[in-house]
């Protein structure tokens, strides 16, 4: 499979970064969500990020014109028709994954592959909705895109050993380091994170310190670049909430129930950084 053109589906914070580093790695890019605005200003944040880059000297002016050249806003599904590969980066909820890729596999050509970018859920039930389960896989990127060197890859049952293989290879063409992983709820990586960051949630749930502290002991203390609420605020509350539903209903064990602290803010719509409020205020 030649890919020449990547469709991104869903402009939000993983798919904008996704499409940055596919067009950075000379791919045309089309990035689709449901209405042209929010495809557009996935576009924009797109622009400021490459532009911090020109000014810092990482980048040229020439390259970020041309990446930004192969970048094309869309909120047509229609556009599945026309590309080599998609990759869907939409909320972290089955049946809207499941409604999505219904749906494209009756657009894209046969030969196309369909990737999920999904934190947790799993894929093998996701293929299973398509009528192309050999060639759907998941392509798990981390958060900031541009600034991660990993990209988990994971197959379903039906996954073909030449597709896993295409999508190792794209991975190392977008400078990224595949680790291909069984799919189990939450993969490794959130299987291992959402679990801490649910843990700190509890421990401002209990009163036993507030967001400030938390977030200082594990920065001081373990050397994370990030507080895990100041981690949990820049993932999206609302995604660590479904991730941890995905583990509790994935395992059926108790110790992945989500803290009713997370559940609270997510049905105030606190969902962190990306809504200006979670367990830090950002406006
Ligand atoms: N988008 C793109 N680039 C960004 C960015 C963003 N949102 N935020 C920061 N960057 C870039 C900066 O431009 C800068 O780039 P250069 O080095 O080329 O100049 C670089 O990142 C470092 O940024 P800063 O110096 O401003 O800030 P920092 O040193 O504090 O680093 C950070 C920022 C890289 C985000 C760092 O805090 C970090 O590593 N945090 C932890 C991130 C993490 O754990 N991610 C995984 C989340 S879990 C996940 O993704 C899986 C899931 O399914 C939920
Ligand atoms: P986000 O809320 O920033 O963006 C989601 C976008 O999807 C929104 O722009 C929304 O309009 C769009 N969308 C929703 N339904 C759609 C549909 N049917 N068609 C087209 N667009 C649609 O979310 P995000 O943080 O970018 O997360 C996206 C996916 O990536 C989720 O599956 C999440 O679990 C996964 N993920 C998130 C992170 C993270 O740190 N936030 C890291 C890795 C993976």
């Amino acid at each position: 499979m030649n890919i020449q053109k990547i469709m991104v589906i869903g402009a939000g914070q993983m798919g904008s970064g996704i499409a940055q580093v596919c067009a950075m790695a000379g791919f045309q890019v089309i990035l689709h969500d449901m209405k042209q605005d929010i495809a557009e200003k996935g576009l924009s944040f797109i622009q400021k990020q490459l532009q911090r880059q020109v000014e810092k000297g990482k980048l040229s002016e020439q390259d970020k014109v041309k990446t930004l050249q192969r970048l094309t806003p869309s909120a047509s599904i229609e556009d599945a028709k026309e590309v080599d590969f998609i990759i869907e980066a939409v909320i972290e909820k089955m049946e809207v994954k499941t409604s999505l890729f219904k749906q494209l596999d009756t657009l894209a050509p046969e030969q196309v592959i369909l990737a999920t970018n999904t934190s947790s859920l799993p894929i093998t039930e996701i293929a299973a909705a398509t009528n192309r389960p050999d060639r759907v896989i998941g392509m798990h990127f981390m958060n900031p895109v541009p600034v991660m060197k990993l990209v988990e890859i994971i197959r379903g049952l039906a996954t073909s050993d030449e597709v896993y293989q295409q999508i190792e290879d794209l991975t190392k063409k977008l400078n990224k380091t595949p680790v291909e992983v069984k799919d189990f709820p939450g993969f490794v990586s959130n299987r291992i994170l959402m679990p801490m960051i649910n843990e700190a949630i509890f421990t401002v749930y209990e009163g036993v310190a507030e967001p400030e502290a938390v977030d200082e002991v594990m920065k001081l203390g373990m050397n994370h670049p990030m507080g895990p609420l100041t981690l949990a605020d820049f993932i999206g509350l609302d995604t660590c909430l479904y991730i941890m539903e995905t583990l509790h209903e994935g395992f059926g064990d108790d110790k992945y129930r989500p803290c009713p602290l997370l559940r609270k803010y997510v049905k105030a719509g606190w969902l962190g950084k990306k809504s200006g409020r979670g367990f830090y205020q950002y406006s």
